[in-house]
């Protein structure tokens, strides 16, 4: 008899149902890089130089000089690594200065930076300890988490449906002392859609319920460095605005933007940030930097240009986007056809993930192209030809 685990068996199950994963090595983080295909302990070897389509660096600031140099300067003056949780010795000015301009950005009194955007949530949820929580069915596997670990009831409801939400918080009439949390992304991953959040700011005020939006995809893509809150004039009336440093902002960590009292109560009660490392003050510094440029250059205008331009070229050789934000899921339907065309892109040079179920509803198979504001006129022209090209070869189009 064995007390062991088979895990052979298990990657066996994996690949039987489809569902397992490989890595993929890049060579540097950039709208152009050389890939490798999972080398295991070896060293990877790179194939031809390929255009991204892929990566959460929207403003394409993780190779801008400004951007390293933060991190670089931050590493000689504050040190490689916090060294101890903030709340022991690895509270920096680095720290402090990230977070006074994420608050200004936001419209709050303060923010509090975690180790990661997926500490931040799992931390958040658990320590507010609601009693229910009510949470968007397509919000990320961080908040699904956060409320797994918090132990709380979680009524999910339909896709950013405010009338669904009403019905389910009519349904669920509260004891007087519940303490109810309505959790939404902003920009759905995988959608590219938006978070109504004016009308959820409606709903939560009139339960006296709170509002917590992720922000993840859309910090320092909006008003002034901000996200879709801001963008909505809402940042008054959201309780809890929660993000990454790792996507647009270009860095490593997680925050949460809001009241004196929520900040103070996090730092104490939030077991992700209590009993983890200080985010690394190069990460903080990098991140400081990145959120300068995105408020005070034209970079998200850049961006936008990409986007409109990818968007409308692609819808125009007849495929479907969906959405409406710098995220392009473009609808391909069947599993196969996805993967044909994520292969046939390959072929041109083009890198762009094709989405499957269990990820995707079934039938929903989509390739998600994401710009960056640094993909130059020869790379959104390339993109488009592969997608013609290979959508004819695939029999798309
Ligand atoms: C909506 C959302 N929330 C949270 C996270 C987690 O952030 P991080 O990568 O910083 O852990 C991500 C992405 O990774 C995300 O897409």
């Amino acid at each position: 008899m064995s007390h062991g685990f088979d895990l052979a068996e298990r990657l066996r199950t994996r690949e039987d149902r489809d569902l397992r994963r490989h890595l993929e090595v890049a060579e540097r983080v950039a709208g152009r890089t050389r890939l490798a295909a999972d080398p295991k302990a070896q060293a990877a070897e790179f194939d031809e130089e390929a255009v991204i389509f892929a990566s959460n660096n929207y403003l394409g600031l993780a190779d801008d000089s400004r951007v390293q140099r933060a991190a670089e300067l931050g590493a000689r003056t504050v040190g490689t690594g916090a060294g101890a949780s903030r709340l022991v010795t690895g509270d920096t000015s680095l720290h402090r200065a990230l977070e006074r301009d994420l608050a200004d950005c936001k419209g709050t009194e303060r923010a509090l930076v975690f180790s990661s955007g997926y500490a931040a949530n799992v931390g958040t949820i658990d320590a507010l300890d609601p009693d229910v929580v009510f949470s968007d069915e397509l919000n990320h596997a961080s908040i699904i988490d956060g409320c797994r670990v918090s132990g709380a009831e979680t009524v999910v409801y339909d896709h950013c449906d405010v009338a669904d939400l009403r019905a389910a918080m009519d349904r669920r009439s509260p004891a007087a002392d519940e303490q109810w949390l309505v959790v939404t992304d902003s920009v759905f991953s995988m959608d590219g859609d938006v978070a109504p959040v004016s009308a959820l700011c409606d709903l939560t005020e009139r339960y006296g319920a709170w509002l917590m939006v992720d922000e993840a995809h859309a910090t320092g893509l909006f008003a002034d460095g901000g996200g879709i809150v801001q963008r909505a004039g809402e940042s008054d009336r959201v309780e809890i605005q929660l993000g990454t440093l790792s996507k647009t902002l270009a860095s490593q960590g997680g925050y949460v933007a809001g009241d004196e009292a929520l900040v103070e109560y996090l730092l104490n009660a939030a077991r992700s940030f209590v009993f983890s490392t200080g985010l690394a003050p190069p990460s903080a510094a990098a991140a400081r930097e990145a959120l300068r440029i995105a408020r005070e250059t034209d970079r998200a205008d850049r961006l936008w240009d990409r986007v409109e331009r990818l968007r409308s070229g692609v819808e125009e050789m007849g495929y479907e986007v969906l959405g409406e934000t710098h995220i392009l899921p473009v609808l391909v339907g069947d599993r196969d056809d996805a993967l044909a065309l994520d292969q046939g892109l390959r072929e041109y040079g083009i890198v762009v993930p094709a989405i499957r179920p269990p990820t995707v509803p079934e039938g929903t198979a989509r390739l998600r192209v994401a710009p960056m504001a640094t993909h130059t006129d020869a790379d959104i022209r390339q993109c488009l030809d592969a997608f013609r090209a290979a959508g004819e070869e695939v029999g798309l189009l």
